[in-house]
Order: C-alpha cells, then sequence, then structure tokens
C-alpha cells in the first residue's frame, strides 16, 4: 500500500500544512502503508496553457516535473493533499498542478485511490479541504476525511491538528484496506462518471486519446 502526500505551501520546514501532511504520513506508515512526501514548491511545474494536447495525445507539451509526479500520483493508493489557505484557497502552487490534470479528470484516473486533505489558515482552513475534497471526488477517488489548524488560534490549534492527522492517516490506510464504501460518494461519482463520458463522446473528433482510453473500457 503506498501512499504519497502532496504539500503545496511555499514556506519549506516552517510551514504548518507540512507538518499535518507528515502527521497523516506518520499515521499511514502505522498502519503499514509505505509513504513519501512531495513538496510542490520544490518542483518546476509550468502553468496549463488550454492547448488540449494532452486531450489528443494523453501528453503535455510542457516538459518539467509534472509526468514524474502525475507517475507517482497513479502508483499510489492513497494520497494526503495539503494547502494553506491563500485568500480562501489553494496556493497557486497547488492550483498550477491541479490544472494540469485536466485531462486524468476527464478520464476520471483517480478512481479506485482514497484520498484526505490538511490545510492550515490563518483564521480559515476548510475553505481549503471542502475544495481539496470536492474536487478529488470529481477525479473519481473516495475521501476519507480532512483535518485543519487555523493558527490565530495558537499553538494548541497546531498540535491538536497534528494529533487529529494521525489519526486521519491511519483511517486513511484503513480505507485503502477494507476498499471502504462510502455509499454518498459513490452516487456523487456515479453522475461526474456519466458526465465526463459524455463530455469525450461530445469532443470524440478531436479528443481522440480520451475517447481511446473510454473505449478500452467499454464505457464502463
Ligand atoms: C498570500 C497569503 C494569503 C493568505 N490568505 C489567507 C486567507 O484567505 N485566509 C486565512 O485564514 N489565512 C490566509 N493566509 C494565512 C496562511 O494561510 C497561514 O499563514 C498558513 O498557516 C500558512 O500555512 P503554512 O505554514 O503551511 O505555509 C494567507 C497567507 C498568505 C501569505
Amino acid at each position: 500500500m503506498k501512499i504519497l502526500g502532496i504539500c503545496a505551501s511555499p514556506r519549506g520546514r516552517e510551514s504548518s500544512t507540512l507538518r499535518l501532511v507528515q502527521a497523516a504520513l506518520d499515521g499511514a506508515k502505522a498502519s503499514g502503508a509505505e509513504v513519501e512526501l512531495v513538496d510542490v514548491c520544490k518542483l518546476d511545474i509550468k502553468f496549463c496553457n488550454a492547448c488540449q494536447v494532452c486531450f489528443k495525445k494523453g501528453e503535455c507539451v510542457h516538459k518539467d516535473d509534472y509526468q514524474d509526479l502525475f507517475d507517482k500520483i497513479m502508483a499510489s493508493d492513497g494520497l494526503v493533499w495539503g494547502s494553506p489557505n491563500y485568500f480562501h484557497t489553494v496556493t497557486a502552487q497547488m492550483k498550477t498542478l491541479i490544472d494540469r490534470m485536466a485531462d486524468a479528470v476527464h478520464c476520471q484516473l483517480l478512481t479506485g485511490k482514497y484520498c484526505c486533505s490538511v490545510s492550515s489558515g490563518g483564521s480559515n482552513y476548510d475553505q481549503v479541504t471542502t475544495y481539496l475534497d470536492g474536487l478529488m471526488l470529481n477525479f473519481g477517488a473516495s475521501v476519507t476525511g480532512s483535518v485543519g489548524a487555523a493558527l490565530s488560534q495558537g499553538p494548541k490549534a497546531q498540535e491538536e491538528a497534528e494529533k487529529k492527522a494521525i489519526v486521519l492517516g491511519k483511517s486513511l490506510a484503513e480505507d485503502i484496506k477494507a476498499k471502504r464504501d462510502y455509499v454518498e460518494q459513490r452516487k456523487m461519482q456515479k453522475e461526474t462518471r456519466e458526465y465526463f463520458k459524455k463530455l469525450v463522446k461530445m469532443n470524440k473528433e478531436s479528443w481522440e486519446h480520451e475517447y481511446e482510453y473510454w473505449n478500452r473500457l467499454n464505457w464502463n
């Protein structure tokens, strides 16, 4: 069982979010997972330019660190997504990574994986965790839960969040082992899958790679 933590705070070792991602990975490791932490801010990931070449060919025109990270995402059973709250949402570094995953969402490539999210904010973190959890459902993944810290509440908030993140990481690993079925999420995943199949069919002339991908799955 492999679990990858993806952190997008530019503050490196000073980052509260990084500590939460690490705590979740520690919990997952205690439950038997092989874990790895990637700091997105140390990678060269260029902006999506919306050329749609990935829809057509399944490959991005940019030659940077994205593909290696995406390969790691695909090789993982579980993902811990971490971003601080920057103006009510994820950091630009996290958003840049997500924007590069448009082909992955059309093909629902996170189907069968389990995810959780962590965030820290001056006063609010749930804007970020709600966004990331909704997004992971959109990619086809199941969501175990989220944890955050509001730093204006003092160091105790961080300590408490780290404790909760350890438990969250353990739950993530347990969900993977049990292939836990979240009934409510399954309904949303089904609707999203139908939506993207329809979209790809509508664009079959230009999105050749995605049309072929769904064809190989017999549109299931
Ligand atoms: C550009 C910027 C925008 C921010 N916007 C918000 C915000 O909208 N809401 C909030 O609660 N905190 C906001 N903050 C505070 C950070 O979320 C907070 O410092 C956080 O703990 C940083 O996480 P890190 O330690 O993992 O880097 C912002 C900080 C920066 C630098």
